[in-house]
């Protein structure tokens, strides 16, 4: 075995067309599949290092140590790859996010990406994209789509070994602009893990899970055609889904705040005006604006101006996790 030290990097990812509830929280297999684009400006890196000193796994995020339940995430994903490298090392990992903790942008999705694919190489293995995917997944469900590069699909699979996410077109597929519009940075007050176990208490869930199938083949189609128009209505109809789902849970979560349904409105009027964008919003207030590279200066400026708005964070469609870290300003 080489070294035991490796780093990678990974992109955070916006889905499409959402994961909200799962059939087995442990594995975090979700009830439906979703579709999402990685997020090139945005990044985590992720350093591992197996040491025959260490008495306990340690893990820093942003250089400040953490413990409880983000140690115990990571520690379960560290003891998985322990177990597949046929190694009894503790690690050292070191995590750093380029974008601020608490914008709701989820850190976890590309933080297990990088931890997975960094993990795994530190330890000596050679996974392929669709192991690396599922050892991300169980570690955030998210993080299995920022592994593959650009517009990624995860199919639900329903089992550990067929839940996985593979890349549907590469970033330069579709110069997309992903305009986020940030509204609060607090942490926020209920856990997605904790909303995806509250999901199955809504009435609406199993309506919105039995329509999955139909949401993902107009996104994907409308990806693969760049067609605006049909993902900007796909996308609003499966966040306004999601949303009812969390709104109608027991106890009932709602993330919106009044500068989120006011930026909701203004982009439903921005595009009756002729200009291309949509909204999609995730487990927290702020507002995810997509739109076309052409007008994302525009939307930019527009949002900006908006009262409630603290600032707007730009990304372009993105590749996938990597030793390198493939965010280039060009
Ligand atoms: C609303 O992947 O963060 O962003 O598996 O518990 O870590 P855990 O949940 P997470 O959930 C993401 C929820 C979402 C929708 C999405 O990204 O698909």
């Amino acid at each position: 075995m080489g070294n035991y030290t490796a780093t990678a990097f990974a992109h955070p990812n916006i889905a499409f067309i959402k994961y909200w509830g799962d059939i087995d929280p442990d594995l975090h297999i979700p009830a439906n599949g979703s579709i999402s684009m990685n997020l090139r400006e945005l990044f985590s890196r992720t350093s591992v290092s197996f040491d025959p000193a260490l008495e306990h796994d340690q893990f820093t995020l942003d250089g400040r140590p953490i413990d409880k339940t983000g140690l115990e995430r990571v520690r379960s994903l560290l003891k998985k790859v322990r177990r597949m490298a046929g190694i009894e090392l503790f690690a050292t990992v070191e995590s750093h996010n380029n974008f601020p903790m608490g914008t709701g942008i989820a850190s976890s999705a590309s933080g297990f990406a990088a931890l997975s694919l960094a993990a795994s190489k530190a330890a000596g293995l050679n996974l392929d994209e669709k192991a690396l995917s599922c050892l991300a997944r169980s570690g955030s469900g998210s993080a299995c789509r920022s592994i593959p590069s650009g517009f990624v699909e995860w199919q639900a699979g329903g089992n550990d070994e067929e839940s996985y996410a593979f890349s549907i077109a590469p970033p330069e597929h579709w110069d997309l602009v992903d305009c986020i519009a940030l509204v609060s940075q607090d942490e926020k007050p209920i856990s997605s893990s904790e909303g995806h176990y509250m999901a199955k208490t809504s009435l609406l869930q199993p309506a919105r899970v039995a329509d999955a199938p139909r949401r993902l083949f107009l996104c994907r189609q409308a990806i693969h055609a760049h067609d605006f128009d049909a993902l900007a209505e796909v996308v609003e109809l499966d966040s306004n889904l999601m949303h009812a789902v969390m709104i109608t849970s027991t106890p009932p979560l709602l993330y919106w705040q009044p500068a989120t349904v006011t930026i909701m409105q203004e982009v439903e009027s921005w595009r009756k005006d002729g200009l291309m964008v949509c909204y999609t919003v995730d487990a927290g207030p702020n507002v995810h604006v997509l739109c076309s590279r052409e007008v994302s200066g525009e939307v930019t400026d527009r949002l900006q101006k908006l009262s409630g708005v603290q600032k707007v964070l730009v990304a372009h469609p993105g590749g996938p996790a990597n030793f390198e870290n493939g965010y280039s300003n060009t």
